[in-house]
């Protein structure tokens, strides 16, 4: 990978793999070679191409499906390019593997599906034919590369699905810690639906299909890689959350550093990921074994998530609880353990 050559700054907390620990990593991989029981694959990395691995997958073991495939863009993957079609091409090759993957989702499951502008209205149309559409998500990439003859592209989608309409969704998971613009106060003069924190004034509030609060992985934060195109683990967080329970499965057949794996182990859930780099398996596999020792997901703590830029209330907020939770005796929520910059 190209970090390895290079000689990182002190600050860059890139993730990479040496010799042995890809020889560790490569032994934990699968490939599915017939049919697969559930529980051959659960918590498993498959190290394949989608299309070869689809038909041995069981039916019906899958609870929240995440599906961040090739955009429709010519893209290096460590390697392998995906090529850019048109727009019919693309459609035709989202269609022939969505249509054999919907058999793996339970009846109640949920599935998001990530693209662009270019990309999405593919989407709807392969992914309606098979599933209730309810929205479409769009979140901001606070980084996009400027164009002299275009507006910069600095958003992108998530398309939210259901396969029936008995399917999980819990709103209170996701809420949204937000500074407050007008804060008003009721009759006796107390905050109305706010609290003080010592950098300003804060509200929970409720979760649009409008995010601004991510931040691209990059060098600097602990969960980034080499990988091109990885999402932040925030944004994963706040879809297992909303649309899971502990313990249900997590699969996500484009896995790329293994985002979806990560944030699922995280947060108590079983997953499962395809993905056909082998150096991007084992990256994935030396996240899920640092999760271990950190659960840590960076933006969200105490059961919210927070706003970019609000490190100093997020952390002045963990420590008041920590305080609180030591003099009581009461054990630790791996949401508030650590809390890094965002
Ligand atoms: C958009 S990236 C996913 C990034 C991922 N969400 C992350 O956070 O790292 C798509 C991934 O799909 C993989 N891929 C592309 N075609 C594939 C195929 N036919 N089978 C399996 N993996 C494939 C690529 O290698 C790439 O890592």
């Amino acid at each position: 990978m190209k970090n390895d050559e290079k000689k990182k700054a002190s600050r860059n907390k890139t993730m990479t793999l040496d010799a042995n620990e890809i020889e560790k990593y490569r032994s934990r991989l699968v490939v599915l070679t017939k049919q697969a029981a559930p529980q051959e694959i659960i918590n498993k990395t498959i190290n394949q191409n989608l299309f070869e691995a689809l038909d041995h997958l069981p039916d019906q073991f899958v609870d929240l499906m995440f599906i961040d495939p090739p955009y429709n863009l010519t893209k290096n993957f460590n390697g392998k390019t995906f090529t850019q079609m048109n727009n019919q091409e693309y459609t035709d090759w989202l269609a022939s593997w969505f249509s054999r993957i919907v058999r793996v989702l339970k009846p109640n499951a949920t599935v998001y599906i990530c693209g662009d502008w270019r990309s999405s209205h593919s989407i709807f149309e392969v992914a309606s034919k098979h599933l209730n559409v309810l929205n479409r998500i769009t979140w901001e990439r606070e980084k996009g590369r400027g164009a002299l003859s275009n507006w910069k592209n600095a958003s992108e989608d998530i398309w939210f699905c259901t396969k029936s309409n008995d399917y999980k969704f819990y709103v209170d998971r996701v809420k949204m810690k937000r500074k407050v613009v007008a804060p008003y106060r009721n009759e006796e003069g107390k905050p109305k639906d706010w609290e003080n924190h010592d950098d300003g004034k804060y509200r929970l509030t409720f979760p649009s299909n409008m995010w601004t609060d991510l931040t691209v992985p990059f060098w600097s934060m602990a969960e980034n890689t080499d990988h091109p195109t990885q999402k932040p683990e925030k944004l994963l967080a706040k879809i297992i959350l909303a649309s899971s329970d502990e313990n249900d499965v997590v699969f996500d057949p484009f896995m790329g550093s293994g985002t979806t794996s990560v944030v699922a182990k995280k947060l108590h859930r079983n997953f499962v990921g395809i993905e056909m780099d082998e150096t991007y398996c084992c990256l994935a596999e030396k996240r899920l074994e640092l999760v271990e020792s950190d659960f840590s997901i960076q933006g969200y703590s105490e059961g919210v998530f927070w706003d970019r830029n609000t490190l100093q209330a997020q952390t002045k907020s963990l420590f008041d609880t920590k305080q609180k939770k030591t003099s009581t005796s009461q054990t630790t929520n791996h949401s508030i353990d650590v809390v890094k910059r965002d």
